[in-house]
């Protein structure tokens, strides 16, 4: 099949480039020129484990191109999917000014029948709102051409984009138009071999449906971080609890952790729209309005710790705090909504210095802490070790942020030996107390129960 994909942000280059793995002829459009150019050059803008492979293997074969133009986009194609972003608008809600503005460049220019896909998470009844934008740009132009507006929302996780597409655990497509549900289930059928995963219905359930289980997911970690805070005041340990119930298959062991709270592109993004989207029709979502209230809170847990610790906001002045990691978790160098940007963001109001380290996202911080706060402070304020070891070189405490692999096993005698203070902040549970108490580190986790030095 032809396919084109609208937008190559992090949805749309995955999702192209595993149509095309599976021999699909697909079209990758960008209206970001300097993105294509660097696609085009085998440059991949974002760090997704394998994707760079996927991407150089398909396109050296000819089945993955790129363009900025729309005209390449449309006209042979069979199936156009819109990746672009949706980001939040002032008010929580999705902003869908890329999505339209794709769906009237879809309109211009269709000859031929197309199914249109909407890919980006988008509030329920946008499949209506693309398809009337397209309907007026045919009007306009006086042509009749079929086409039909379909939801396929996409259910990756950063780190492991590419898995979760070659293997999905389910295919949500909505359609009102059979023929369309059809072309659709062909497309994916080399993804759902053994087992069938393909889960049809409305339009409006699917929208719904992606909204959901992001929704579900963030409510299980917020309820897990609330008891973890209430844990610590009961002298109870959250990861005694976590085994506990995860045992239990209709709970079941996944996103259970507690945290320093969810961040990343999706979570917050779509907890705030669905607020929102159910408050536009007269309806108050406590419990997710909770979920978000919870969220926020959370992300500050590890300051107050520090600031307990130091005796007092003051107690953290001029004191140099060693982060390891900085993206939202593991295996990306997104930075969207990462916890560390509150935690950095509040050690630098209370004067205090940051040495962070973090395997692939320090490039990024950097550019993203500096636009926040400013090139001065950071340069006075912030430095980047190039290894976990020298982050660790004049520091008071150590914070473990992102549980990248690398810091699972650390050397405890080398962070007593290291640490001004002897103590470590656990953002993520990763370490046992015992361990650390043992070594003579204090040790600080998120509703863990201490244990005796
Ligand atoms: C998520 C969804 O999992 C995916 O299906 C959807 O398409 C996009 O949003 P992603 O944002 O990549 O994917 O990250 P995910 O691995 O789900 O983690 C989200 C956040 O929750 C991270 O900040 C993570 O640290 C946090 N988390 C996750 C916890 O705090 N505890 C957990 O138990 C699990």
């Amino acid at each position: 099949m032809n396919i084109s994909v609208i937008g190559t942000g992090y949805v749309g280059l995955v999702s192209g480039a595993c149509f095309a793995e599976v021999g699909n002829t697909v079209l990758c459009l960008d209206v970001d020129r300097r993105k294509i150019a660097m696609l085009e050059a085998g440059a991949i803008p974002i760090h997704e484990p394998g994707l760079d492979s996927l991407v150089q293997r398909n396109a050296e074969a000819g089945r993955l191109l790129f363009s900025s133009d729309y005209d390449d986009a449309v006209a042979d194609a069979d199936i156009i999917f819109l990746a672009v972003g949706t980001p939040p608008d002032e008010d929580g809600s999705a902003d869908l000014t890329h999505i339209l503005s794709a769906a009237r460049s879809i309109g211009q220019r269709l000859v031929k029948p197309a199914v249109i896909v909407d890919k980006s998470t988008v509030p329920v009844g946008t499949a209506d709102k693309v398809r009337a934008a397209i309907a007026a740009e045919l009007a306009r132009r006086g042509v009749e051409v079929a086409f039909s507006v379909v939801s396929n929302p996409e259910f990756l996780k950063e780190g492991a984009a590419i898995e979760d597409f070659m293997r999905p655990d389910r295919i949500v497509v909505g359609s009102d138009d059979p023929d369309a549900a059809q072309q659709m289930r062909k497309l994916y059928a080399p993804f759902s071999r053994n087992h069938e995963k393909f889960v049809e219905m409305d339009v409006r359930s699917a929208e719904l449906t992606k909204y959901a289980a992001n929704a579900m997911l963030a409510t299980r970690i917020s309820f897990m971080n609330e008891l973890a805070n209430l844990s610590e005041v009961l002298g109870a340990d959250i990861e005694a609890v976590r085994l506990g119930i995860g045992m239990d298959p209709r709970i079941g062991p996944d996103f259970l952790y507690a945290g320093m709270g969810y961040g990343g592109s999706c979570f917050p993004k779509d907890v705030k729209a669905l607020v929102k989207t159910a408050s536009d029709n007269g309806q108050h979502l406590h419990l997710l309005s909770a979920t978000d209230m919870v969220n926020d809170a959370q992300k500050n847990v590890l300051f107050s710790k520090l600031v307990r610790f130091f005796g007092g906001v003051e107690g953290l002045h001029g004191k140099n705090i060693a982060l390891w990691g900085l993206s939202f978790k593991p295996d990306t160098d997104d930075m969207r909504e990462a916890p560390s940007r509150i935690l950095i963001r509040a050690l630098f109001a209370a004067g205090a210095r940051v040495t962070a380290y973090d395997p692939v996202a320090a490039g990024e911080a950097r550019r993203v802490l500096a636009a926040e706060h400013g090139e001065r402070l950071c340069d006075e304020r912030l430095a980047l070790a190039p290894s976990a070891h020298a982050a660790l070189e004049g520091a008071d405490v150590l914070v473990l942020v992102t549980e990248w692999k690398e810091f699972r096993a650390p050397d405890l005698p080398l962070l007593a030996a290291s640490l001004r203070h002897k103590a470590v902040f656990d953002g993520r549970n990763l370490y046992d107390p015992a361990a650390f108490a043992a070594a003579g580190l204090v040790y600080e986790g998120i509703g863990r129960r201490a244990a005796a030095m």
